[in-house]
């Protein structure tokens, strides 16, 4: 049976940190509060050379060798983000000309469910005859953070995560997977100007619009419930129940939201890979900073099973289940 394994990865964080403390001199916030409510200590902050497009760059390009490939093997590149290079063009394009690529590119905006939409995606174009998709999550979430806002500057963080999937026989490689948004919530998470319906103008930058605008109650409370129905909905797809997944990898949105759904699903605290502590929420990096960290650590062995699970802006969701392994 032919399917879509993930046959390369790569990450990357940038070498600038944001801990708690730094946070407490800058807003009316503490240590214990975000620890408690959050789970996050740091966050990777991009320096002033570094971008969307230069850590999508290293984490592709680590994927890439990863998989024992060279750039002209590649058919697709898909990068997920919410923090593109800039409005136009598309930052696939940027990331494509770094690593020496001259096939289709197109950026994906799913927040962060970005990178199992991407993901499922690339299983669809591995099927319709694709024999490599090069899927990156890329965020620099620190220059849309509005650091004057406590109740989100606390969360937010820049990273990279990248995969390599690839067309091949065997009973591995992606088993089920589901996805879906919720336009009726859209305003609850937003970036509101700079689009059609409401540019730039100094008005728009004057009433810092130009920021992350979060309800975080409401998103909390929908995030759970979006993650545990989409995963559950996606381990039926893949007639397996809870206790057949090794590996449960939800974004790393808060620690709070991910113990509540996997305890809901019945996912023992163990078999979550957590690193919300050392990066933030990465939005469509997250999910590929935990997993790919587990992997090189030797934690995510052949044969295991592993779920993914997103949500994010839109409200959108992506649940995925693998199996580990090459074809
Ligand atoms: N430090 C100290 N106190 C704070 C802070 C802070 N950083 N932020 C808020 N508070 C205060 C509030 O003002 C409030 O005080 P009050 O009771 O006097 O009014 C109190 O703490 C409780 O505020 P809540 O908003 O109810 O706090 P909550 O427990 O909900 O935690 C949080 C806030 C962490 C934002 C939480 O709601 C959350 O994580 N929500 C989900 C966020 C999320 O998953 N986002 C995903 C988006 S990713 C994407 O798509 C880009």
């Amino acid at each position: 049976m032919s399917s879509a394994f993930l046959t390369g990865w790569g990450t990357a964080v940038p070498d600038g940190v944001l801990t708690n403390a730094d946070l407490e001199a800058r807003v009316d916030t503490d240590d214990a509060w975000i620890v408690e409510r959050t789970g996050i200590r740091e966050r990777r902050v991009a320096g002033p050379d570094e971008s969307t497009a230069t850590l999508a760059t290293t984490a592709a390009g680590n994927a890439i060798k990863q998989a024992g490939l060279t750039p002209e093997d590649i058919d697709l590149l898909i990068v997920a983000t919410v923090t593109p290079e800039q409005p136009i063009p598309h930052t696939g394009a940027y990331v494509g000309e770094r690593l020496g690529l001259r096939c289709g590119s197109f950026d994906m905006n799913a927040a962060c469910a970005g990178f199992v939409y991407e993901m499922v995606v690339a299983s669809g174009m591995l099927l319709a005859g694709y024999q490599h998709v090069l899927v990156v999550g890329a965020e620099t979430l620190t220059r849309i953070t509005d650091y004057e806002d406590r109740g989100t500057c606390i969360l937010f963080g820049d990273g990279a995560g990248a995969a390599v999937l690839s067309r091949g026989a065997g009973d591995g490689g992606m088993l089920a997977w589901d996805l879906g948004c919720d336009g009726s919530a859209a305003d609850i998470l937003q970036l509101p100007a700079g689009g059609s319906r409401l540019p730039t103008t100094a008005q728009t930058v004057a009433n810092r619009d130009h920021f992350l605008k979060m309800q975080g109650q409401e998103v909390f409370k929908r995030a759970v419930r979006a993650i545990v129905d989409s995963a559950a909905l996606t381990l039926g797809r893949a007639h397996m129940l809870a206790d057949a997944v090794d590996w449960f990898v939800p974004h790393q949105a808060n620690t709070r939201i991910i113990e509540r759904a996997a305890s809901r699903l019945g996912i023992p605290r163990e078999r979550v890979l957590v690193n919300i502590e050392r990066y933030g929420n990465t939005s469509s990096a997250s999910i590929p900073l935990a997993l790919f960290e587990a992997v090189d650590a030797g934690q995510v062995h052949d044969g295991d099973v592993v779920l993914l699970s997103g949500f994010g802006a839109g409200m959108t969701w992506a649940s995925a289940a693998l199996r580990w392994g090459a074809p």
